[in-house]
């Protein structure tokens, strides 16, 4: 059976592209597959929130995690932070890695430009705290968005690194998966890149079917195709990428062929796009509150797949303090 393992960083609420590029998968994954998922607050520390905002934002994501159809009874689900053996290996990892290698990650370099002030030494290791985070259960499937391949390639390097350094197998390489056969990029509504929680351009699975849709009628577009051979603008690019998501195949069809003909309105386009959104997020949001606040069942999930992550930890880490040649006197 395969072992299946993603996180999601404990900040703000999740978004289409944590939906689609992560969580989705695992709610397929995880009656084929051991999986666990994890809220990444370690990931998190590297833009120093404030300790009075912590739990809450771990419970959030939890209870997102809950509604999107994660089973605590077939999913492990615990928090980072709370399996210490993860940041022990992630100080061996680290022993392994270059610094020349992790200064020329993507995710890295936009790090830096965008917060010059911070470039703390958890930024720049921030993929070998990840490979640890996947190795630690020597997971095989890491369901993520395409933001993460390069993270996974560094991950298989380290695998490989370890294993052979210490001439034990002790880690199989992981592979970023999706289940659609390849790794999405959710564009955010701005026709820039990618949605994201700090880029203040994403649909979030808490928000109302006012909310999209407004968000959705207000993405940018252009004047409308004059030339279908003209490369398409990147707004109106990025709702097709999104209607190809959320939507049947025809309905994408259709627009398509609307825009070809040079007829499309974006306005009938948009909304249907909305309308598509509400259908996969409606049904979430409607369940998030409910389990936020119930305290108690919310204990009991976590304290289960703590117990349950803890005890697949404990087992990697005694075969790797083993092939580190670790004994006791
Ligand atoms: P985070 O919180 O930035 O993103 C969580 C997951 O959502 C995916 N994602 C997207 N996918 C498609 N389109 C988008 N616009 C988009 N935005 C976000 C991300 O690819 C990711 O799968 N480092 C990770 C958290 C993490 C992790 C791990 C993941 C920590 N350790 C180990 C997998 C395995 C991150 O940045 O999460």
């Amino acid at each position: 059976m395969k072992t299946v393992l993603s996180g999601i960083r404990s900040t703000g609420h999740l978004h289409l592209g944590n939906y689609f590029g992560a969580l989705r998968n695992f709610v397929q994954l995880q009656h084929q597959a051991k999986c666990y998922f994890f809220v990444a607050d370690l990931h998190s520390l590297t833009t120093h929130p404030k300790p009075d905002d912590y739990l809450s934002g771990v419970k959030t994501i939890l209870s997102e995690y809950l509604a999107s159809g994660l089973d605590p009874e077939k999913s492990t689900l615990y928090v980072q932070s709370s399996v210490p053996q993860v940041c022990e290996l992630y100080v061996l990892l680290n022993m392994l890695t270059y610094k020349g290698e992790l200064e020329r990650t993507a995710s890295f370099k936009d790090k830096v430009r965008l917060n010059p002030d911070n470039v703390n030494a958890g930024l720049l290791t921030y993929p070998v705290l990840m490979a640890a985070d996947i190795l630690i259960h020597r997971a095989n499937w890491v369901p993520v968005g395409k933001d993460q391949e390069q993270h996974l390639e560094i991950t298989r390097m380290l695998a490989r690194r370890f294993n052979k350094l210490y001439g034990a197998e002790v880690f199989p390489e992981p592979e970023a998966y999706n289940f659609g056969g390849h790794l999405v990029r959710i564009p955010g509504l701005d026709g820039s890149g990618k949605m994201g929680k700090s880029e203040n351009n994403g649909i979030y699975l808490v928000d109302d079917q006012k909310t999209i849709t407004k968000k959705v009628m207000r993405a940018v577009t252009d004047t409308g195709p004059v030339n279908p051979n003209d490369p398409m603008s990147p707004g109106v690019a990025n709702l097709f990428t999104l209607l190809g998501v959320v939507s049947e195949p025809e309905v994408v069809a259709y627009f398509r062929e609307q825009y070809d003909k040079c007829t499309i309105r974006y306005g009938d386009l948009k909304k249907q796009l909305a309308a598509d959104i509400c259908k996969h997020t409606l049904p979430i949001k409607e369940r998030i509150e409910e389990i936020y606040n119930n305290g108690p069942y919310l204990k009991y999930v976590i304290e289960k797949g703590t117990e349950e992550a803890r005890t697949s930890a404990r087992a990697t880490m005694e075969l790797v303090r083993d092939a580190v040649g670790f004994k006791t006197f």
